[in-house]
């Protein structure tokens, strides 16, 4: 079978551009920076960024070209029996993340249409959580399905199924040329505007005055690491599926370096267009900015909608808004879902479009629990095991796996002799003791605040139902998968390549 290969060097680098900017980059960037010392946070963000995020990008990049597959392929290739490592990293996205981040882009769908008649009225918040929403008290009232947020989570699934079915080239690549220019176009729309609104500045100031007090909080860093694993979309094996399709020469490091480089400056300049934005609404309210900032959620159904019925053509710019987070999240969201899709027709053979139609159906069937009145419940303790959890431990045993398993000074030596700009012994480093040390210290802060303490003050039944019963759902179907006899000829390949590492 005959892989498929980027057009050329910019596709692959707007398609990585592409999954890692995302819904985190709006909503959770701009809020930590703001809670976490504002421009200092810059330090170990950026520390995290080079320490650890492009080391890990080029990691990945490395394996899906070097080994030519999807995670579970690649992972086979070297060691075989750490295929169902990849399984599961490709499985806890397709059957975790995206099945709730569609959901989200469906939201914001929505809301995009809300947009232009106002529709939360004078109580946004009250709109979108109880109008919207109607969310539940517990996650065990499930209650009803709701129907705006069925028919948009409907579109955005046959919008991802219509662009992952024509395939890498005419469809994921082709659709983030088209994207990727139009969501910098917006954001650069957006930022203008809001920065001419009236106490934009002190937004601004809100958002990036350096308090370098909080960088003596362990806390801080944490949470620099996190979302540069998060953000660049490093653990799920996207990356690798993605890398999978360059050819046998690509600049692989400076391709790491750019979209690394790329997506961190738009995570910055759209802090900018939400923090004007809220100094506006702070200074029209009389308020301080500590008093209308929220984060994640509350900061795009909730305050930035209060803030746009406050400005005189603010409903066109807060249909931009939302349009800038459906576009950012669909081009993440077809990324989750190749990544399942390229390991299924790695090791099972199957055409694209037969898969990917299942998968369709299948997803938007799984996510509408996510569309319910404990929706909004059931995302947060979902995202919060999967994303805290998966993403950690496989970005462990990847490392694990190449620097300890394998030779990688032999995987430095090719990277190296493809790409223009050269790793030094550093990167060994990096990938053998220090992101395994970053990534464990995280994985075990982690467990002891969870077992001391029930995430987010659920009962005890939902965290182990809901967030451990989901996660260990996902490892299972990964067992099964990596258990399954290969369907393709690949198969072959896997002793000889072992033995050549
Ligand atoms: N990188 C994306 C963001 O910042 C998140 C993402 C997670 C994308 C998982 C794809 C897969 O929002």
């Amino acid at each position: 079978m005959q892989r498929e290969h980027w057009k050329n060097q910019l596709g692959f680098v707007f398609a990585t551009v592409g999954s890692a900017v995302g819904l985190g980059n709006i909503w959770r960037f701009s809020y930590m920076a703001y809670s976490h010392g504002g421009g200092a946070f810059l330090i170990p963000y950026i520390i995290a960024l080079f320490s650890a995020g492009i080391p890990l990008l080029i990691l990945e990049f490395a394996i899906g070209q070097e080994r030519i597959g999807s995670a579970p392929l690649a992972y086979a290739k070297i060691r075989k029996n750490w295929e169902w490592v990849g399984w599961w990293s490709v499985t806890f996205v397709m059957f975790g993340i995206v099945l709730y981040y569609t959901v989200i882009i469906a939201w914001c769908l929505d809301f995009f249409i809300f947009s232009f008649d106002l529709s939360w009225g004078r109580d946004p918040n009250g709109f979108f959580f109880h109008k919207f929403l109607a969310v539940t008290r517990l996650p065990s009232e499930i209650g009803e399905v709701r129907p705006h947020i069925v028919m948009a989570l409907l579109a955005v699934w046959v919008i991802n199924w219509g662009i992952v079915y024509r395939g890498v080239r005419r469809g994921i690549e082709y659709i983030n040329k088209i994207f990727m220019p139009l969501l910098f176009i917006l954001t650069a729309v957006l930022v203008f505007w809001s920065i001419s609104l009236n106490g934009s500045m002190m937004g601004i100031k809100a958002y990036i005055e350096p308090d370098f007090s909080k960088l003596s909080d362990i806390r801080v860093w944490i949470d620099a690491y996190s979302q540069i694993f998060f953000t660049l979309s490093l653990g799920f094996g996207i990356m690798i599926a993605y890398a999978s399709y360059l050819p046998r020469v690509a600049d692989i490091t400076k391709d790491a370096i750019l979209t690394a480089v790329i997506n961190s400056g738009y995570s910055l300049f759209a802090g900018i267009a939400v923090f004007s934005v809220l100094g506006f609404m702070a200074k029209a309210q009389g308020k301080a900015i500590s008093e209308v900032v929220s984060q994640s959620i509350g900061l795009a159904f909730v305050a930035y909608p209060k803030a746009i019925s406050l400005i005189p053509g603010g409903r066109f710019f807060g249909a931009i808004f939302f349009l800038c987070l459906v576009v950012a999240g669909l081009s993440s969201s077809i990324s989750i879902i190749e990544a399942f899709v390229s390991a299924m027709i790695d090791k099972f053979g199957f055409r694209r479009g037969a898969i990917i139609t299942l998968l369709s159906v299948l997803g938007f069937l799984c996510s509408i629990i996510f569309t319910t009145q404990a929706g909004l419940l059931w995302i947060d303790i979902v995202d919060h095991f999967i994303t805290q959890y998966g993403l950690v431990v496989v970005g462990i045993a990847e490392c694990i796996l190449v620097a300890w398993f394998s030779d990688i000074k032999l995987l430095r030596r090719h990277i190296n002799s493809i790409s223009s700009i050269k790793l030094g012994g550093y990167w060994n480093a990096a990938i053998k003791y220090f992101i395994p040390f970053v990534l464990g210290s995280i994985l075990i802060g982690d467990l002891y605040t969870e077992l001391r303490q029930a995430y987010g003050g659920y009962s005890w039944v939902s965290i182990i139902l809901i967030g451990w019963g989901w996660l260990f759902l996902t490892i299972i179907i990964a067992l099964v998968f990596a258990s399954l006899p290969w369907g393709t000829d690949y198969a072959k390949t896997l002793e000889k390549d072992n033995k050549t590492v």
